[in-house]
């Protein structure tokens, strides 16, 4: 008998935005799950590409060089992930990151002995990976990928864009304003003031990030500017929104064209103050209820707000659509995520798995998926 090859697929992970860690969870859960009988798996960090990157850190450029040079680099984790993270969840990220292939040498590889890649499984959350750049570098090295295209990367990434384009297409986003850095010292006051008109309660938070990271609730005008200002420590661009109070909800939607599907409806009951970071990841602080304890009438116009927002941002593959549903009946949209966390706990895996997918053959489908767009 002849073997036949294995399927080669490159996961992506690691990278370099602020939910790096988290993404090391979410790339090597994938990489385990997937059917080694029919796929050759290689973990990848792309942030062995960025060692000249001006925007990064020292210690990252560092660890890019590290990467470039040799696997099997150790994952020292930041702080805020030591302190916030589980035990179990920081052990998981630390062992699994020890079978990371720089991206230098696994997306390009030198010599014809080497067979490239046939597709990539992208599970970096945040800038570099979940904003379209990674999505652009894979278009031009011809490597199918697993989501979105740069242009719904882009701008579902960008709260602020994916807004206007909701918005413009019928749906309900947080009413809010947008301020620069740049225009800060001189727009100061009147930015505070049109802040000020939403009415306390408030919520700032940086375009461009997730995980909450940056997402700060204030009650009064004392803490205004100071979280405006330590948003720009994370973005050039910071946003104030109206802080509605009722029930989150996310909804996954998985598939393509005729077979485009809404996942059951998860609810978010957090004993935190809201959705932050450490209630995200640590499962003793919230429960991730699917499906959700609303209205079948409710839960259906919630998944046609999610199907909708996918379709407007001209998603792919899987995206994961966040909500909150106000007591006076308004369905508000958050936020649109191309690449949700992907462990096999995480919410979109979690609605998969009530509606009959286990998280193995999700991996599998996804895969399927983008080479099928090679094919
Ligand atoms: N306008 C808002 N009103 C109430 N809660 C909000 C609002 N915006 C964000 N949040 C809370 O902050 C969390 C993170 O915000 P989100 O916009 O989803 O950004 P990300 O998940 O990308 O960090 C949400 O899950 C929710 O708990
Ligand atoms: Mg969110």
């Amino acid at each position: 008998m002849i073997a036949t090859q294995r399927i080669r697929v490159g996961v992506l992970a690691g990278g370099a935005s602020s939910e790096r860690e988290i993404s090391l969870a979410t790339g090597i859960e994938i990489a385990a799950h997937l059917d080694a009988a029919r796929y050759e798996v290689t973990l990848i960090d792309p942030l062995a590409l960025m060692a000249d990157n001006a925007a990064l850190t020292d210690e990252q450029r560092a660890h890019a060089r590290a990467l470039a040079e040799h696997a099997g680099v150790m994952e020292e984790l930041p702080e805020r992930d030591r302190r916030e993270l589980p035990a179990a969840l920081q052990e998981r990220i630390v062992k699994g990151s020890s079978g990371l292939v720089g991206a230098n040498s696994a997306l390009i590889p030198a010599g014809k002995e080497h067979r490239r890649l046939d597709v990539c499984f992208v599970a970096i959350h945040g800038q570099w990976g979940e904003d379209g750049t990674i999505q652009g570098m894979l278009e031009l090295l011809g490597i199918p990928y697993v989501g979105s295209g740069v242009l719904a990367s882009a701008l579902a990434m960008d709260k602020v864009m994916a807004k206007t384009v909701l918005a413009a297409s019928g749906l309900e986003v947080p009413a809010g304003i947008v301020v620069s850095r740049t225009g800060w010292p001189e727009e100061r006051e009147s930015a505070l003031a049109r802040a000020e008109d939403l009415g306390f309660p408030l919520v700032v938070k940086p375009v461009r990030q997730g995980s909450s990271v940056g997402v700060v609730m204030v009650d009064a005008s004392d803490g205004l500017s100071a979280a405006i200002e330590a948003g720009f420590a994370l973005d050039d661009r910071v946003m104030v929104e109206e802080r509605l109070h009722g029930t989150e909800l996310t909804v996954g939607v998985i598939g393509n064209g005729s077979e485009l599907r809404a996942l059951p409806v998860i609810e978010i009951a957090t004993k935190a103050e809201f959705f932050d970071y450490r209630a995200k990841y640590d499962p003793e602080l919230t429960d991730e209820i699917c499906p959700a304890r609303i209205s079948d009438e409710l839960a259906l116009r919630v998944q046609d707000v999610a199907l909708a927002a996918h379709r407007a941002l001209g998603c792919r593959d899987l995206s994961r659509t966040d909500m909150i549903a106000t007591e006076d009946g308004r369905v508000v949209t958050l936020e649109v995520n191309t690449i949700p966390g992907m462990t096999a706990n995480s919410l979109l895996p979690k609605a998969a798995r009530v509606a009959g997918i286990d998280f193995g053959e999700l991996c599998g489908r996804l895969i399927e998926a983008a080479l099928a767009r090679s094919a």
